[in-house]
């Protein structure tokens, strides 16, 4: 898969490409997550990518040009063009889940007080990390590249993948590793039973009651029929 995203600061992706999961992912060429600046897209001598609105109000607004020449230079017939801005829809992982069946992604990274809206125009979606407004789409951009490269295959194992939060619109089961007991705290004997029948069936409670108990907004109808 390829995903190139376009931002006014390049620099702010540096420490998320080169650690971890994924720079693993980008080094065995699971992924190509390229870094555009738009500036260099800026046909202005003075390579403005923003300007004042049109009617006056607050702050500097971005620029079309730049951004069409952009993605009409980056995008191909499977491309999809996405733009993160808090008016979005909210993302989750079923979203994360169909992005990761994309070849070809261009995130842009709406800034300052919004954008021309004629950028709209060339978008396919318009995502919204949540209901807070963050200084850009930098850092909503790296939650789509992140979420959507752990999903790709062998970049984690896929059994990590099966049971965990949302996987089935369920939190995650409760983990535990050494030592068995910490400050009076012991792990559930039925981990140490040996038991995978029986550690399964536990699992499964857990995440119903996790569910419950903490996002009970999660369960919808269709889940209280299957699980109660
Ligand atoms: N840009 C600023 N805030 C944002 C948000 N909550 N989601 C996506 N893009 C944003």
């Amino acid at each position: 898969m390829r995903i190139n995203v376009l931002t006014l600061f390049p620099n702010m992706f540096d420490g998320f490409l080169s650690e971890s999961i994924i720079k693993r992912a980008i080094d065995s060429k699971k992924v190509e997550i390229n870094i555009k600046n738009i500036r260099d897209y800026s046909k202005n001598k003075h390579k403005q990518v923003d300007d004042t609105p049109y009617g006056g109000g607050r702050g500097m607004v971005l620029m079309c040009e730049p951004i069409f020449e952009a993605v009409e230079d980056l995008k191909n017939k499977d491309t999809k063009v996405i733009m993160m801005t808090p008016q979005g829809k909210p993302y989750n992982q079923k979203k994360a889940m169909e992005l990761s069946k994309c070849k070809d992604l261009i995130i842009i990274c709406g800034h300052y007080e919004g954008f021309d809206e004629r950028i709209s125009s060339i978008v396919d979606e318009e995502i919204s990390i949540g209901d807070y407004v963050l200084t850009g789409g930098e850092i909503p951009s790296m939650v789509v590249c992140d979420s959507v490269t752990r999903l790709l295959p062998g970049v984690i194992e896929d059994e990590s993948k099966e049971n965990e939060s949302f996987s089935e619109d369920l939190l995650d089961y409760p983990t535990y590793t050494k030592p068995r007991e910490y400050r009076g705290m012991k792990v559930p004997d039925v981990l140490l039973s040996g038991d995978h029948k029986k550690i399964d069936e536990w699992r499964k409670e857990e995440q119903i009651k996790k569910t419950k108990e903490k996002r009970p907004d999660l369960i919808t109808e269709i889940k209280r029929k299957k699980y109660w």
